[in-house]
């Protein structure tokens, strides 16, 4: 059998076809061929998911019979509740994904039991973080997805900050063969259920070159008095050979589109401000010395804490969103699956006698 080799990473190496997502000759992310800015100015997170999950745009009795499916299994049973108190478990991620592992499902169909998951990540993230916290679980409101879910992790009722955590949740739905879709697309391709998909996925979200790298932006961005401790900032971290988090990309080399967006919504609710001039600072630098552009996750950690979210939240937030992804991709791969089984070159010794 002919073997092939390829880089390091799988750079650059396109592994399958995918329907879902990609990104366009102008650097455009498209969700499902329509493009992704536009969706976030013109649709809302719900028609979003519907439309990844899907393949199409709802109509409105889609987009709300999407909606009461999403609805009807919010809650959380006092069993899960009880595990989550006995975890206690800070660290918002970890609890997530063993909540997902441990999750008591039946043999239910699996598109609706993964739609079951979605619904409930807001509300085993916000239960997590306050029982472990000392916290009393809140009472979530009705509302839009966003509007319940800011409400889940702030235990504020704010429709227009809802509404902006909507559209960088747009941002965080889908990115074709990213690390967690990928590893999910493996754990479905051997024929595992769902319910072990995600917990592969949110393992592999949860890494720091991943989706934990926006929960670590603010440990460095907020030490920051001025441009000119950031830039200081970014020097030292090159000159230890260190990566500076939320800057870089397998995709984008030269401007992440998503990183942008988030950047003029921040113009719009900030202004001007004192974050945004450090944060131009940082990602000046970062060209000039690297020519490594500004990723989702550094703009993204910045919006969230404006917005009042606290850091605990951010990769959580992405898997809230990223899981509608996830959906998608998991159905997708088993339309015509082949087992993903790749070879390895063997690099270690032979012929040793005990
Ligand atoms: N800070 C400093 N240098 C960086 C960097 C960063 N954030 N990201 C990449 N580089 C450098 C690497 O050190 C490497 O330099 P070298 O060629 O001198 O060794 C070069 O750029 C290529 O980086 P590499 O890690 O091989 O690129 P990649 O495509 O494999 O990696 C990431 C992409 C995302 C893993 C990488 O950019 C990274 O680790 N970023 C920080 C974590 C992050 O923000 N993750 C969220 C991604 S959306």
């Amino acid at each position: 059998m002919d073997e092939i080799k390829v880089p390091k990473g799988l750079t650059n190496v396109i592994v399958d076809q995918t329907a879902i997502a990609t990104t366009d000759a102008t650097g455009n992310l498209l969700y499902r061929g329509y493009k992704v800015a536009d969706l976030v100015d013109h649709s809302d997170f719900e028609s979003t998911a519907y439309l990844v999950v899907n393949g199409r745009m709802p109509d409105n009795a889609e987009r709300k019979d999407f909606i009461d499916s999403l609805r009807k299994y919010y809650g959380v049973s006092e069993q899960v509740q009880e595990v989550i108190s006995i975890l206690k478990e800070k660290d918002l991620m970890r609890s997530l994904r063993s909540l997902v592992s441990l999750y008591p499902y039946q043999n239910t169909e699996s598109d609706k039991l993964m739609l079951e998951m979605a619904a409930k990540f807001p509300e085993f993230i916000s239960l997590s973080y306050r029982l472990a916290n000392g916290l009393k679980p809140l009472s979530p409101i009705d509302g839009t997805f966003t509007e319940r879910f800011y409400h889940l992790i702030t235990g504020k009722i704010d429709p227009e900050k809802a509404r902006h955590v909507g559209m960088l949740m747009i941002l965080y739905m889908e990115h074709e063969f990213n690390a967690s879709t990928f590893a999910l697309r493996v754990t479905a391709s051997t024929l595992a259920d769902p319910i072990s998909a995600f917990t592969t996925a949110l393992a592999t979200l949860k890494g720091p070159l991943h989706g934990g790298a926006n929960s670590e932006i603010l440990d460095f961005f907020n030490k920051f008095k001025d441009g000119d401790e950031a830039v200081k900032y970014v020097d030292e971290q090159i000159a230890k050979g260190e990566k500076v988090m939320g800057f870089g990309h397998r995709i984008y080399k030269r401007l992440d589109p998503r990183a942008q967006q988030v950047k003029a919504k921040l113009k719009e609710i900030a202004g001007d401000s004192k974050v945004l001039q450090i944060a131009e600072a940082v990602e000046n630098r970062m060209w000039e010395r690297k020519s490594i552009p500004a990723n989702l996750d550094f703009y993204a950690a910045i919006y969230m804490d404006t917005l009042g979210i606290s850091q605990d939240f951010y990769t959580p937030l992405f898997a809230a969103s990223r899981v509608f992804g996830w959906i998608a991709h998991y159905k997708e791969q088993l339309v015509g699956n082949k087992l993903i089984r790749p070879s390895s070159e063997y690099s270690g010794p032979t012929g040793l006698k005990l």
